[in-house]
């Protein structure tokens, strides 16, 4: 019997030209999530699947889905798969580190700026046809440069921007499981959480979402930022107890949001819509040519490596690749 692989989204053809070599290939292409039903109907007969993040991968899902033996996830987060169910079937997971690395790191940084000097609100006005030419008083943002930026996860993503911060002159701190060596040569001081909201006049989060950082951010630590501070979600939405940012926001005790993920994505709080004080995005961060290829080559390497017994070159169940 051919390998049966899925595809649940469209993704850069390289994907599907690596696994069309070792097997039968579907591939979900339309433009949207597959729902869990067309991914029971799709899916039942595969051994492996490269996922997309808003595939859900719970145990009822697992059960339906017998002759998986692999699941690719075409992310750096991999929240929305049951890692332990997984582990306990023998089915192997992967995920897509590194590669997006810089295209995530540079959304931050595009978000951050946009939010500090108001972009988003700027841009309606001129394309709505009210601006009544330059003011002194319009539009004033917060400055950038020389300020204070508190990173929320050390790791990959978190090192990059900081590295952009330092062209703009910004001193760093950071909330680390472990001191992390490249944040420390770049001068980032590693501080705990409340101390570092009180300090930072930008906080970007780079956590990944476990139970352990599920509303890290909610009234008590938004209550702790400064008035002018600005807030940066590039990670996964419910890191943020979104009703109490929204709460935040309204109440301008701080300066503003940018927001790429949403704590019930793609369902966005109407009041969140309303605020002229953020800036919302549609989860892009790992959006460029370059990445999204990347990330499909890798995908696919890794799901090819999985159902032919092999570790792949980014497992997340470690211990099933383990000798003995
Ligand atoms: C990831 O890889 O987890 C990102 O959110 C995708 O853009």
């Amino acid at each position: 019997m051919p390998l049966r692989f899925l595809i649940t989204q469209r993704l850069p053809p390289v994907a599907k030209e690596l696994l069309v070599r070792q097997g039968e290939v579907t591939e979900f292409s339309l433009d949207r999530p597959i729902s869990p039903e067309e991914l029971v109907e799709a899916g039942r007969h595969c051994q492996g699947i490269l996922a997309m993040l808003n595939d859900r991968f719970d145990s009822a899902m697992l059960d339906k889905l017998s002759e998986l033996r692999a699941i690719s996830n075409y992310a750096v987060g991999y929240n929305n798969i049951d890692i332990k169910q997984c582990s306990h079937r023998g089915i192997g997971v992967s995920n897509t580190p590194d590669v997006l690395t810089d295209a995530s790191a540079e959304l931050a940084w595009a978000l951050l700026m946009a939010t500090a000097r108001r972009l988003g609100e700027a841009e309606q006005c001129v394309r709505q046809g009210k601006w009544a030419g330059w003011g002194p008083m319009q539009f004033l943002g917060r400055q950038i440069t020389g300020k204070n930026l508190g990173i929320v996860g050390g790791g990959r993503i978190g090192q990059r921007l900081a590295r952009m911060a330092t062209g703009f002159d910004m001193k760093v701190a950071y909330v680390g499981r472990q001191a992390k060596q490249e944040l420390e040569r770049l001068g980032g001081v590693r501080m705990e959480l409340k101390a570092l909201l009180a300090w930072a006049d930008f906080v970007s989060l780079h956590v990944p979402l476990t139970e352990a950082t599920h509303h890290m951010i909610g009234h008590g630590e938004l209550a702790l930022m400064k008035p002018t501070a600005v807030v940066i979600n590039t990670a996964r939405g419910s890191v943020v107890d979104e009703a109490a940012l929204v709460d935040a926001l309204e109440r301008k005790t701080i300066f503003g949001a940018g927001l790429d993920v949403y704590e019930f994505e793609p369902r966005i709080a109407d009041r969140l819509l309303q605020l002229p004080n953020t800036v919302l995005l549609p989860h892009i961060g790992s959006a460029t040519v370059e990445t999204r290829t990347r990330m499909a080559e890798l995908a696919a390497e890794n799901l090819i490596a999985m159902v032919q017994g092999r570790r792949p070159r980014c497992p997340v169940n470690t211990e099933l690749w383990e000798p003995g």
